[in-house]
């Protein structure tokens, strides 16, 4: 339960999200969840009628568990003697419900929220570690892990529900965070996961072509990430993050500025408050550059590797000037932050080549992660990857494509195969690698074909390897198995290096 706060009844909560109350309001609400599973005695139930499934078939079995009471869009049916509380959107009842129940701890911590197709995961890392960089205790929100200070879960979902949300958000606060950073994909911020929640800044990273499955176009897209900032979500967030190299991050900025927001932007090209220029990468030292704030320029140096990487140390260094963390606090943070794992994370060894981990599982990302490879090496590109099965698969030929435009050397292996034949997966990919005309090699079982690019690999050669990054397991048929690229990357060094 929460600290210092007095338990609601299910009339409060009515009152709160302007739901119309039938039936006996008396019941003490303790959480409020639209995932029958999580329903107990307090809990207030949220029916939502989804594409697949309608929540309204689990009322009578969270009633008989003790629910405090039912929120829906429906209106009371005959029989029911519970709380029924009618509202007109029930998503945006549950985020709302969430906030206030939990005692709206967003109100009492520095939260930060993260959008963009690319570089949230990464941004929020940043965000955390300047904090502590501070000094200051964090919580982070991300799609790798749930992180209080030094305890860790591993995520669920990159953003999660309102419900869960609030409830960390509460936990955080009760253990003495002062800053919370949370990413905030475009289609959580659809589904109403981030209603209710008080932003003190709202970060916007770029906006390129991904998720269009979802929203069908690039306008329902930007005006979805919009609502993190112009205020739909409830409350306007104090500052405005925003990459002004993106057109899209233009657009934003100026539109929110007409409706007089306080904007910061940050560019590596031309005018903006916070610039990087004289940017240089390099895979062994990895990239500093000249960073430029209204009343300071001082240099800094990171173990990241890529210019992409240098906007998310801009939008995390905006965020934490802004949070009023100090500039030597923001160079020691990022001097030493390796970022997110799996992200193009390098697999440390004393050896004349790299080896590279990242998470890119999309023909996009591929094509990024291979063209900062090819940017930073005179040496060959050796690709390592393969394409989950049970998911999206049209994007099997394209990955095929990409990766034998874009390297010396494929070996094409298995991902998460799940419930599908590794061998016809592959199948496919090879399509996409015979468009590219690559040649290529396939090696099936993924140990083997990383300990196949490592013992290739000559000097000056970057060796990456694609589609997992942090993902510490391989799921093949039904079953889960303990695997971690970087560990067995680590292994194949280590037998290499006592071999020569
Ligand atoms: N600012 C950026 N701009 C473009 N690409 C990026 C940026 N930051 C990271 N990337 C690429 O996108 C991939 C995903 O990065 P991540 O930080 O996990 O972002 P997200 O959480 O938005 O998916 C990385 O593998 C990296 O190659
Ligand atoms: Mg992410």
């Amino acid at each position: 339960m929460t600290l210092n706060s007095t338990i609601l009844t299910a009339a409060d909560v009515a009152l709160h999200i302007s739901a119309e109350l039938s039936g006996d309001g008396g019941a003490a609400v303790l959480d409020v969840t639209h995932d029958s599973r999580q329903a107990r005695s307090g809990t207030l139930f949220v029916a939502i009628k989804g594409a697949t499934l309608d929540g309204h078939r689990f009322v009578d079995e969270v009633v008989r568990r003790g629910a405090a009471g039912i929120i829906s869009e429906q209106p009371a049916p005959a029989n029911f003697d519970g709380a029924w509380l009618r509202v007109d959107r029930a998503r945006e009842a549950l985020a709302r419900a969430a906030a206030v129940i939990n005692g709206d701890p967003s109100h009492q911590i520095d939260l930060v929220g993260i959008t963009g197709t690319n570089g949230k995961t990464t941004t929020t890392y940043l965000c955390f570690a300047l904090a502590e960089a501070e000094g200051q205790k964090a919580a982070m929100l991300t799609t790798v892990e749930y992180r209080i200070g030094a305890s860790s879960e591993p995520a669920v979902r990159t953003t999660p529900e309102a419900s869960d949300t609030n409830r960390f958000l509460r936990r955080a606060v009760d253990q003495g965070c002062v800053i919370a950073v949370m990413e905030a994909s475009s289609q959580a911020i659809d589904l109403h996961r981030c209603d209710g929640l008080r932003f003190k800044v709202a970060v916007f990273t770029n906006l390129t072509r991904d998720h269009l499955d979802y929203h069908e176009t690039m306008e329902n897209y930007f005006d979805a990430k919009k609502r993190l900032f112009d205020g739909r979500l409830g409350e306007r967030p104090g500052c405005s993050v925003i990459n002004v190299d993106d057109d899209w991050g233009v657009r934003l900025a100026d539109e929110l500025r007409s409706a007089g927001q306080r904007v910061v932007t940050f560019s590596q090209r031309g005018d903006a408050d916070l610039t990087a220029s004289d940017v240089d990468v390099s895979l062994i030292k990895g990239t500093s550059f000249a960073l430029r704030t209204s009343d300071a320029e001082v240099n800094i140096t990171s173990p990241l590797v890529g210019r992409p990487h240098v906007y998310n140390m801009l939008a995390a260094t905006a965020t934490a000037l802004e949070l009023g963390i100090s500039l030597d606090a923001i160079t020691n943070g990022l001097s030493t932050c390796v970022g997110a794992p799996g992200r193009f994370e390098r697999v440390p060894h004393n050896g004349d080549f790299a080896v590279v981990v990242d998470y890119a599982h999309t023909d996009d990302a591929l094509l990024n992660t291979l063209k900062t490879a090819r940017d930073l090496t005179g040496g060959r590109i050796i690709t390592v990857f393969g394409c989950g099965g049970d998911r999206d698969r049209s994007k099997r030929i394209p990955m095929g494509q990409v990766a034998g435009d874009h390297s010396d050397v494929v070996i094409v292996t298995s991902d998460n195969p799940r419930n599908e034949d590794p061998l016809s997966i592959i199948s496919e990919i090879e399509k996409g690698l015979e468009q590219a005309k690559a040649s290529y090699e396939v090696i099936s079982d993924r140990r083997d074909a990383i300990n196949r690019a490592i013992a290739v690999a000559r000097s000056g050669d970057v060796v990456i390897i694609a589609g997992k990054g942090h993902e510490t397991y391989q799921i093949v048929g039904g079953d889960k198995f303990h695997f971690d690229d970087r560990e067995v990357a680590a292994d194949a060094l280590r037998r290499r290096s006592e071999d020569s």
